[in-house]
């Protein structure tokens, strides 16, 4: 199987199951508990159907979408996600100039493999910073000033890992940063030579929005730990409150489920937020974001941009999600997948597909811009 082979969300995965070991490959595939609400995400879809209207002349249709004060040609991203690295050896910089050249944005995690500066830099597209706040008060504006300085458009702080999410795939292989694999483990990163070979022959594997400030390379401290003792539990809404103001410019919150919350952040002065459950990696039994969208829409939606993800694999996911109000979607395993598969060229085919199928949509429903989407051409089953 090659990458011109990949078509759609499941063959990248299949790819990608091929070329990862199994813990990397699991860390990724996988949800919390039971999985249920993982797999809730992307069904959710399904209880509402598109209604398409015809003979509307739509030769030329335009994808573009104002968010967070960032202008885009398509209203998908790429949703920060950790590690990159090791999932393939070019990481965030290959999410980042794929991203580039679909014109569209993309987030560095706290828990990035390359430095937000380092990408600044070399990258012509907005940038998000995604943000975890720390007890250490001081660090937190320190990390802030950093990203002010290199430039970054749009602060993302994550509210729904105030701890971690029970990833009992991840308990079985013994996935950690360092790596303490169980001997089950240690056998599937044998099993693929060619992963572990790119792995030794690049650049060592490194945590640079971090490493400035925590010491991460003692072997003895884990993401665990990181989440554990460097994270503030306590964290509220008048620390957040704080943030936004030191920010001053684009600020959103990631993982906003209830529309009491989504007040809240308007009540402090934050831009967006973001309607997530962690790809369903953290509270499992929880709801879907698609699921609460609408809720949230109504409540803030002419306020503050209100922004989705979790599940997405189909350009007809975005359209429902943006016919409901949402400005822009965003994905993980929908371009992490590809990533591991080829890198660069992987994350661009994946792009490349979804724009293509967004516009083939667009089309097929009558629409020319995003504006035109609405619960109007929605319908809801039950
Ligand atoms: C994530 N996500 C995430 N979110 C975040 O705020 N900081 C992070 O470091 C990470 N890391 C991360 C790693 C991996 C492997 C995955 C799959 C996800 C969550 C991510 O930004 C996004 O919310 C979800 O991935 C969306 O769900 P889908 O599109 O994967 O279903
Ligand atoms: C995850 C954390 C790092 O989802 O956000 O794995």
């Amino acid at each position: 199987m090659r990458l011109s082979d990949c078509h759609n969300f499941h063959d990248f995965r299949r790819l990608a199951k091929k070329r990862l070991p199994g813990p990397i490959f699991n860390y990724i595939d996988g949800g919390s508990d039971d999985e249920v609400t993982y797999r809730r995400n992307t069904s959710a879809f399904d209880d509402c159907d598109l209604l398409p209207s015809v003979l509307k002349g739509v030769k030329n249709v335009d994808l573009s979408v104002t968010v967070m004060g960032q202008k885009l040609d398509m209203p998908v991203y790429c949703s920060p996600t950790a590690l990159q690295r090791l999932f393939h050896y070019q990481g965030e910089r290959a999410v980042a100039a794929a991203a580039e050249k679909y014109g569209t944005m993309f987030g560095v995690s706290s828990l990035g493999t390359v430095s937000l500066e380092e990408i600044a830099q070399q990258i012509d597209t907005p940038q998000v910073y995604q943000f975890y706040f720390h007890k250490d008060r001081g660090l937190n504006r320190a990390m802030m000033s950093r990203a002010k300085e290199a430039g970054i458009q749009v602060m993302m702080l994550t509210v729904d890992s105030i701890t971690g999410g029970n990833r009992e795939r991840d308990l079985r292989t013994g996935f950690s940063i360092p790596f303490r694999l169980t001997f089950g483990g240690m056998l599937q990163f044998a099993m693929k030579p060619i992963w572990g070979l790119n792995y030794i022959t690049h650049e060592r594997f490194r945590l640079p929005q971090l490493e400035q400030h925590i010491d991460m390379d003692g072997g003895a401290s884990s993401i665990g730990d990181y989440f554990t003792n460097m994270l503030d539990p306590a964290m509220n809404w008048d620390d957040v409150a704080d943030m936004v103001k030191f920010w001053d410019g684009e600020f959103c919150l990631k993982g906003i489920m209830s529309r009491e919350d989504a007040r809240r952040a308007v009540d402090i002065g934050c831009t967006g937020v973001i309607v997530s459950n962690h790809g369903g990696r953290q509270l499992d039994g929880s709801r879907s974001s698609f699921d609460q969208l609408a809720e949230i829409v109504d409540e803030v939606g002419d306020e503050i941009d209100v922004i989705f993800d979790s599940g997405v694999q189909r350009g007809t996911h975005v359209l429902k999600a943006l016919s409901l109000g949402a400005k822009a979607v965003g994905i993980g395993r929908m371009y992490l997948y590809p990533l591991a598969a080829a890198g660069q060229k992987g994350v661009e085919r994946a792009l490349a597909l979804m724009r293509a199928e967004l516009e083939r949509d667009m089309k097929l429903m009558g629409c020319t811009s995003i504006a035109q989407l609405s619960r109007e051409n929605l319908r809801f089953r039950r």
